[in-house]
């Protein structure tokens, strides 16, 4: 953050932002905990006001009450009139809720935030479109492309808060989108658009306005360079649902998922396809992620993944080659490097097949990201696959997650992952022989229990 030269018209106090030491003037490491950087600046709030109210945050002076006592609200949630969007909010816009988007400059968050618009625009009522970014003609622009027509949304090319906020009071509307939260600043900071001190109050003041007015709220946040989201860490603390959308630009489709949700499941999946029409929800993910599959080469798995509360079939590649003397390389995509490592050395221990000096290359096709244990075995069959120049037998998918002893544990929700196999084709299924017994019955795909890695790899290959 660069040191403020001129003298700030409103009184500030500079708050560590991993501490909260208070300091009268900036510096470049806390004097208290010794964090760099971390120093931000905010206004000194009135000491007239006491208690949350001196920090922006809403207080009701309601006294504690009985948990049988509370009725439970039949908290209606807005459709976003994006079937994928709404099931990754966890069924609905939450009114009063604050949601962060975070991803990637160019990934499609404007464009999917702006067709929600006109969604919720045409369905529900007004939607207010801040945007800090770009100008109304370029929005305008692309929401052609995207046929928003004729839908109530109220576009604002204004990065000042108050701006921001008056329009808020002016036009009521039901559904109100920060593009972004980053490029939002308050004149009661003279800190600059994007520092720490900024973000932190252009958040919690949105947050309060939200709570208010029972207003949802949309933040698109950018993220940086290691892919988390820019700005302070409380930022993600103070809102209530954070979204990141991935995906890579080559491709085209993108993936939305929940990190957080206070009213949902988290790592909820929303998966939608960019076209010159602006996003188009897909259906069936497996049907896409399998699309380009080779099928009948070796190195090539099909697993039963599960993100959030769907099933996903991913192809899983591995190719195993000679390395050049003294650098063999490990390259993981889509899946953990460390737990690559840890899969290849329980193949050479519990399986006796050495990648030793070898290079070992792993992806997840479509450039999806799979981080649950399940995917182990997936993994480990594509590898065997490739090592031992052997397909993986046709029709057959695989899960399970493997422990560093060989052995092969349960999975959650397999009869989920069974469904969605036998939905696409797959007649036979390699599992762990606990979730085997536990759902034998109820299946059209024929299910194959091991209880090892050896035992996995021997129903696996040809
Ligand atoms: P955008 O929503 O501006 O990204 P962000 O706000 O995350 O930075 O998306 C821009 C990209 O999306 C751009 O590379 C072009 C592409 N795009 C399409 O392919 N089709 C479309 O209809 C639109 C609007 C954008
Ligand atoms: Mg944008």
């Amino acid at each position: 953050m660069p040191k403020p030269t001129s003298k700030p018209a409103v009184q500030t106090v500079f708050v560590c932002g991993s501490c909260g030491a208070r300091a009268g003037k900036w510096h470049g490491r806390c004097l208290d905990c010794g964090a760099w950087n971390a120093m931000a600046e905010e206004p000194v709030r009135t000491p007239a006001a006491v208690g949350p109210a001196r920090f922006g945050l809403p207080t009701t002076g309601e006294t504690a009450r009985l948990y049988a006592d509370v009725d439970p609200v039949a908290s209606e949630r807005l459709a976003s009139g994006f079937a994928e969007f709404d099931r990754v909010l966890g069924g609905g816009i939450v009114p009063g809720s604050v949601v962060l988007l975070g991803g990637e400059p160019g990934i499609g968050k404007s464009t999917l935030l702006l067709q929600a618009a006109a969604r919720v625009a045409s369905a529900i009522g007004p939607v207010l479109y801040a945007s800090g970014e770009e100008s109304t003609h370029q929005i305008k622009d692309r929401g052609r492309r995207l046929g928003v027509g004729e839908a109530p949304v109220w576009l604002l090319a204004e990065t000042c808060l108050e701006r921001i906020l008056d329009e808020v009071e002016r036009l009521r509307p039901a559904l109100l989108i920060v593009d972004s939260i980053q490029t939002a600043v308050s004149t009661a900071l003279p800190s600059a658009p994007g520092s720490i001190g900024q973000v932190r109050e252009a958040a919690t003041r949105l947050l309060f306005t939200a709570k208010q007015r029972n207003l949802p709220t949309f933040l698109v946040g950018h993220v940086t360079r290691d892919g988390s989201l820019a700005g302070p860490k409380v930022l993600e603390h103070v809102v209530d649902t954070v979204l990141y959308f991935e995906g890579e630009r080559h491709h085209a489709h993108r993936v939305v998922r929940a990190v957080k949700n206070r009213f949902g499941a988290v790592s909820e999946l929303g998966v939608f396809e960019m076209t010159g029409a602006g996003l188009v929800p897909v259906p069936s993910p497996s049907r896409l992620f399998l699309s380009e599959r080779a099928a009948g080469v070796p190195g090539s798995a099909v697993l039963c993944a599960v993100e959030g509360s769907r099933p996903i079939l991913v192809e899983v590649q591995a190719l195993v080659s000679t390395g050049a003397y003294g650098t063999a390389r490990r390259t993981a995509s889509g899946i953990d490097h460390n737990r690559l490592s840890l899969l290849l050395a329980v193949l050479e221990k519990r399986a006796g097949l050495s990648a030793a000096g070898e290079d070992v290359f792993v992806n997840i096709a479509g450039g999806l990201t799979v981080s649950e244990p399940a995917a182990d075995l997936g993994v480990v069959a594509a590898i065997a696959s490739s090592m031992r120049g052997r397909r993986i037998r046709a029709g057959t998918a695989v899960f399970g997650e493997v422990g560093l002893g060989g052995e092969v544990r349960s999975a959650s929700r397999a009869e989920l992952r069974l469904r969605e196999a036998a939905q696409l084709g797959f007649t036979r299924c390699v599992l762990p022989a606990g979730d085997a017994d536990r759902t034998r019955a109820s299946q059209d795909c024929a299910l194959h229990g091991v209880r090892s890695v050896e035992e996995a790899l021997a129903a696996l290959t040809e």
